[in-house]
Order: structure tokens, then sequence, then C-alpha cells
């Protein structure tokens, strides 16, 4: 990983910037045969401003901003403490990963890893055994990346971008 890459939690005063990330890279994560209508109807209903506000203001969410030396920040997460829809039985002990996004020009450059990190230790200061998330099953990239870090797929969901209904699996990761 890159010594320039830098984390911090996601503050109010950030919000417009992790709305401008989240619009610019949820498409990446989403199967070529999705619609871009679908697409802009999820980004316009979950990824507004307004969305990212009511998350913040709950306890149980934080976000968290990725950056690479002094630049603009290249990548955001979302972690939701007990969350439901976790794997059944393991959600309330587990953290979910419910958002990691890099923008396409910073992928491969270990931002993600970065973020991912700082995604642990919060489970861990939170004092969870572990992280699960949801990931589509056509996103190659992202499960080579959570498999290398250590996620196993443990079953499957669906997930509603707009009208289409995505087939999704679920993963986790035991922290040691
Ligand atoms: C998944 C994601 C967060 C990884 O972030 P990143 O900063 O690129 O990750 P890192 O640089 O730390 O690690 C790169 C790893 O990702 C995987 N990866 C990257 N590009 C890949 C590609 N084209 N094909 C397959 N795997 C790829 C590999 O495991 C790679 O490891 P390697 O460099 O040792 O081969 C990033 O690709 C991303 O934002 N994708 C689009 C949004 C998304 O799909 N988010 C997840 C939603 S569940």
């Amino acid at each position: 990983m890159s010594n320039d890459i830098t984390v911090r939690q996601a503050t109010a005063r950030d919000i417009s910037e992790l709305a401008d990330i989240a619009e610019r890279t949820f498409p990446l994560a989403c199967p070529a045969d999705t619609s871009s209508k679908d697409i802009q109807d999820y980004i316009q209903q979950s990824l507004s401003e307004v969305a990212f506000g009511d998350h913040m203001s709950s306890a149980e969410t934080d976000f968290y901003l990725a950056g690479v030396g002094e630049g603009a920040a290249v990548g955001y997460s979302m972690l939701v403490d007990g969350s439901s829809g976790g794997p059944a039985g393991m959600g309330e002990d587990l953290v979910e990963l419910r958002r990691i996004y890099v923008v396409a020009e910073a992928h491969g450059k270990g931002v993600g890893a970065a973020l991912l990190e700082r995604a642990e230790k919060r489970a861990r200061g939170l004092g969870r055994s572990g992280i699960w998330l949801g990931t589509n099953q056509a996103n190659h990239r992202a499960i080579s990346f959570y498999r290398k870090h250590g996620f196993q797929q443990v079953g499957t969901r669906t997930f509603e971008v707009g009208k289409s209904v995505e087939q999704d699996f679920v993963m986790t990761k035991q922290l040691g």
C-alpha cells in the first residue's frame, strides 16, 4: 500500500464530496446489463446529499474518505454496526461494510485496501468479531478484492437497483 494514502472519518461537512464520489462510482459496481435509468434512479434515491445526511445522523453508521497525497478524496466507505440483513444468526456480531467505492482512476493503488483496513479497525474497536457485506455476483473485480483480503462467500441475497433485482453474494470475514 502506498504511504501517501490517507483515510479519515467523514463528517457532515463532507456530505457533498461523498455524494459526488458515490455518483461517480456506483455505476462501476453494476453489471453491464443494468439500465442507466435504473442506475440513475438509484443514485437519485439512495446516493443524494439528503440520503447521506440521513445516514450520517444514525449513531450506527460511519463514513470514511480516502485520499492520495494532498489531492481530493478518491474513495469512500460506509459501515453500519448491528445492521439487519446480514448472514443468519451472525448479523449482530458483525459490522456491515455496506459500501466501499474508489474512483476508476485510482483503482489498483491500494486505496480499497486502506479503506478495508480502517473498517476492520473500526469493527475491532466496536468489539465485533468480523465484517459482512453483499456484492453483485457479476462484480468480479470486487469479489476478487474481497477474497484476496480473506472474505468468504456464505450466502446470497437480492438487491434492488431501481426496478432491477440484482443477485448478490453475501460474504464475511472473521477478524482474528
Ligand atoms: C473493489 C474496489 C473498492 C477495490 O479498490 P482498489 O483501490 O482498486 O483496491 P486495491 O488497489 O487495494 O486492490 C486491487 C485489487 O482489486 C482487485 N482488482 C482490481 N482491478 C481488478 C480487475 N480489473 N479485475 C479483477 N480484480 C481486480 C484485485 O484483487 C486487486 O489486487 P491486485 O492488485 O493484487 O491484483 C474498487 O475496484 C472499486 O471501487 N470498484 C468499483 C466499485 C465497487 O465495485 N465497489 C464494491 C461494491 S460491493
